[in-house]
């Protein structure tokens, strides 16, 4: 029998060979070739138009990689508690919610909140003015630099925030009116002095898909596009935030957050866990109420490096959905539109990684719409509170991929980074600064050019 075996193989071999030269001839029709812009990910593209669009493992994982990718979706998810517990004990003492997940809903955007006695994946940045540690921004006595809302039961929480809207109506050369909607924070604490000068930056939860590439594009590439002085004139600067790299001690390239704070997707983990959820790690070991006396901390770390490990590798590798209705002609015009009036002199379309320890990322090329350098975006969307290069107008381009399918993963289409804009016409009657002059040409359009770049815009 033994002796068959290799004559069995010839012939399952050879008649498949065959099936598949059959089916070759059968089926030789011109494929209608997908543009490369389609392909927002790469090879790590999914086409899902479902709510599980930002929650899917890429599709060019080892299996070795997909099987490590599930086990960071667990750790993503995993809702810490009060200690002592036998599962993930260790929240807070003070926090701002419990699980990754539970801010990043479905791996999405969240909703900002104008009332602090809300659980929410909203948060807000504090500082007063000087630098801090690492030449950061300096944390406001016993607050720190950022506010956390809630605390474990028998802890008082820090503060609370509230806060009102303030309405202003733009006009369209058309004469279509749109009513904006900016709110403005304030912060009470019933335990501490609230200083004056306090520095104030509310922020929603990002997506958090295609991060691992956004992650892997070359440093020079970056700083490549950088004009801090505009040099070429086109009104448009561009400029790097180095912030404090943890473990290279050294500043490096920001490329996280909505001012480009955190430099690797490690550290912003190890942050979200440190300052999020309370939950000490080797980054971040101290609680992040270390000021106050009740402070009860028991000198362990409550996760291990392979928890930040595993978490930072789920969201490295997940997929990136696919652009819709390309080949619809109001998409092509809304493209052409979009470099036209220049927003893509910030949001530049394509990227390009280089080689990664994570094979799937590697020398990909992708379409986030992102230069990940900071801009100054006038007073209207100033926060007026620097973080490192960054300073109270600038803000990091955010990538657009994806914003289209924000409705069906997080049910809303609240955008910019507190989340004041209802949609995307509003997110863009925000520019200002740098932008002002993309904004003026937005307005120029006609309601058929504007809804054109919509289109685009809510498909790539
Ligand atoms: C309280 C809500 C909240 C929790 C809990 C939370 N995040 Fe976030 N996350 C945010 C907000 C808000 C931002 C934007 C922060 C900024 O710009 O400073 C953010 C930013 C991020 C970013 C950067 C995204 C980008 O586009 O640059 C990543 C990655 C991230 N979080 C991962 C995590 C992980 C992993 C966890 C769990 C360990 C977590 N987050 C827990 C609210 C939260
Ligand atoms: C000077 C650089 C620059 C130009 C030019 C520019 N943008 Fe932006 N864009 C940004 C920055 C920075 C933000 C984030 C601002 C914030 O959150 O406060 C942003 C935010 C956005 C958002 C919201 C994204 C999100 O994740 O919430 C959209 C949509 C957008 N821009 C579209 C456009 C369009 C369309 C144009 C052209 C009319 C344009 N932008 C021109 C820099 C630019």
């Amino acid at each position: 029998m033994k002796n068959f075996l290799p004559l069995i193989i010839t012939l399952v071999v050879f008649f498949s060979a065959c099936k598949n030269d059959d089916s070759i001839t059968d089926t030789v029709e011109p494929t209608p070739s997908i543009p490369d812009f389609v392909m927002a990910g790469g090879e790590t593209t999914i086409f899902d138009i479902t709510s599980n669009a930002f929650a899917t493992p890429a599709p060019n994982l080892t299996p070795a990689n997909f099987d490590k990718h599930l086990e960071g979706d667990l750790a993503f998810e995993q809702v810490f508690v009060t200690e002592p517990a036998d599962v993930n004990p260790g929240l807070g003492p003070i926090f701002n919610n419990n699980s990754c997940v539970s801010c990043h809903i479905k791996n999405g955007r969240s909703r900002p909140s104008l009332d602090g006695n809300e659980l929410s994946g909203f948060l807000i940045r504090l500082s007063i003015s000087g630098l801090g540690e690492f030449g950061g921004p300096k944390g406001v006595p016993f607050l720190g630099t950022q506010l956390q809302n809630r605390s474990v039961f028998g802890v008082e929480k820090e503060a609370t925030f509230t806060a009102t809207e303030i309405e202003e109506i733009v006009s369209f050369v058309d004469g279509t009116q749109v009513t904006l909607h900016k709110p403005e924070y304030s912060i009470t604490s019933s335990q501490y002095n609230i200083p004056t000068d306090i520095m104030i930056s509310p922020r929603v939860a990002p997506a958090v898909f295609g991060l691992g590439l956004l992650e892997e594009i070359p440093e020079e590439d970056i700083l490549n596009k950088v004009d801090e002085n505009d040099v070429d004139g086109d009104g448009i600067s561009g400029k790097a935030n180095m912030v404090w790299n943890i473990k290279e001690e050294t500043k490096t390239l920001g490329r996280f957050g909505w001012k480009a704070e955190n430099p690797t997707a490690l550290q912003q983990t190890a942050d979200a866990y440190h300052q999020d959820m309370g939950i000490t790690n080797s980054l971040f070991s101290e609680e992040t109420c270390f000021e106050q006396e009740d402070c009860n901390h028991n000198g362990e770390l409550d996760i291990t490096d392979a928890t930040l490990d595993i978490t930072t590798f789920y969201f490295q590798t997940l997929a990136v959905p696919a652009v819709r209705n390309y080949e619809n002609e109001t998409f092509q015009k809304g493209r052409v539109l979009f470099e036209e009036i220049n927003c893509s002199s910030c949001h530049t379309p394509k990227q390009q990684t280089g080689n990664s320890s994570i094979p799937s990322l590697s020398n990909q090329t992708f379409f986030p719409y992102t230069d990940l350098l900071l801009h100054d975006m006038g007073v209207g969307l100033a926060d007026n509170r620097p973080s490192f290069e960054a300073n109270g107008q600038e803000w990091r381009t955010p990538p657009l991929w994806g914003i289209g399918l924000m409705p069906v993963v997080n049910g809303h289409t609240r955008l910019l980074h507190d989340g004041r804009a209802r949609n995307v016409t509003e997110a863009i009657l925000w520019h200002g600064g740098e932008a002002e002059q993309a904004k003026e040409s937005f307005k120029q359009l006609s309601r058929e050019d504007r809804e054109a770049l919509l289109v685009f815009i809510n498909s790539i």
